[in-house]
């Protein structure tokens, strides 16, 4: 199983350090830089003896070297700095992701892509037009993130260990996230037994604010930690055909009434990409909410398009 991760960046370079630890295939590093991910692959090398793992790591600056992929991780383009939005992003991060996926167009046409680079659910669309890749082989991760920290936020305020925390985010992620506090169990117990509706507001609004917050600790970039985390999960569902629902920004034909968009829903995941989109019961308001932010997605992907 060849996995290439574009972008050896900090969320790009964990990503591949995962993947390769978790013995999941042989792992490509590719970024636009010349040298950097050469040098990180040797370094992550050098770990094998260390680790005890044998594992298969290699880093270019040519593009080229994608063909064949059997799984790609785009994680190409810029991250945001203190007090820029997602949105910012959008036309530096469009250029460059053009470019990558015309390459794995041609190079790599039958691979599985996973989007990475923000805003993620806008270039999941504009990279599924310029691919031309059926939808199910072709989503992004975000929602996993936002659904890993409202959980962690919620096993916090609780004391409890997060696994015994079951809790889910749907939507946009940015601004039109949809933690879904109704739908989060702690042991099969509803939320709202062990707290009151002012904590979970709260809860709610710091899962939404989590990746801003990070930002504005860091000084510079963004989160990576438990984005690679979250990538290398996916990748791990995929390679071992596990089958598992997980949030994935999606293609929907339909589904929440929504046509023709890609946003963050529940999906059912194995070897050849989403087998399934699981429909949540949602409230009118939510699902409200959920076709304006499709709706965002849709219209700045075809300005984009233009
Ligand atoms: P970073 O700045 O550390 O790394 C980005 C890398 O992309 C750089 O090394 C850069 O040289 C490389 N790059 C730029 N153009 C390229 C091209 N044409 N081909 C190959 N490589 C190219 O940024 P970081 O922190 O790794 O984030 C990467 C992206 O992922 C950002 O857009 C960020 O907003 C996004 N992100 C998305 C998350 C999500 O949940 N969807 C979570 C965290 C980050
Ligand atoms: C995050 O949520 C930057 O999208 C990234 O941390």
């Amino acid at each position: 199983m060849k996995i290439t991760v574009i972008g050896a960046g900090n969320v790009g370079s964990l990503t591949a350090m995962r993947i390769a630890q978790d013995g999941l295939g042989d792992v490509l590093l590719i970024d636009i830089v010349k040298g950097l991910a050469h040098g990180k692959a040797l370094d992550l090398e050098d770990a094998r003896p260390l680790l005890k793992h044998n594992y298969n790591i290699r880093g270019s600056d040519d593009i080229a070297q994608l063909k064949d992929s059997d799984i790609v991780v785009v994680t190409a383009g810029l991250a945001r700095k203190p007090g820029m939005s997602r949105e910012e992003l959008l036309a530096k991060n469009a250029q460059i992701l053009k470019g990558v996926c015309l390459n794995i167009k041609e190079l790599a046409r039958n691979a599985i892509v996973i989007i990475v680079t923000n805003p993620l659910d806008i270039m999941t669309f504009y990279a599924l037009k310029i691919t031309g890749f059926k939808p199910g082989r072709l989503f992004g991760m975000g929602i996993s993130l936002d659904t890993a920290r409202f959980i962690n936020l919620i096993a916090g305020e609780l004391n409890l260990p997060v696994t015994d925390i079951e809790a889910l985010v749907i939507g946009a992620h940015g601004e039109g996230m949809l933690p879904l506090p109704a739908l989060a169990k702690v042991k099969g117990v509803a939320l709202d037994e062990f707290i009151g509706d002012d904590k979970i507001g709260v809860l709610v609004s710091r899962t939404v604010a989590r990746g801003a917050e990070i930002v504005a600790n860091l000084g510079t970039g963004s989160a990576f930690f438990a984005p690679s985390a979250a990538i290398a999960a996916i990748v791990k569902t995929i390679v071992k055909d596990e089958k598992r629902i997980i949030g994935l920004c999606s293609y929907l034909n339909g589904e929440y009434g929504i046509k023709n968009s890609c946003i963050g829903v529940p999906c059912r995941l194995g070897k050849n990409g989403i087998e399934q989109i699981i429909q949540l019961d949602l409230s009118p308001e939510e699902k409200n909410r959920l076709t304006k932010s499709a709706q965002l997605v849709a219209a700045a992907a075809a300005q984009l398009l233009a």
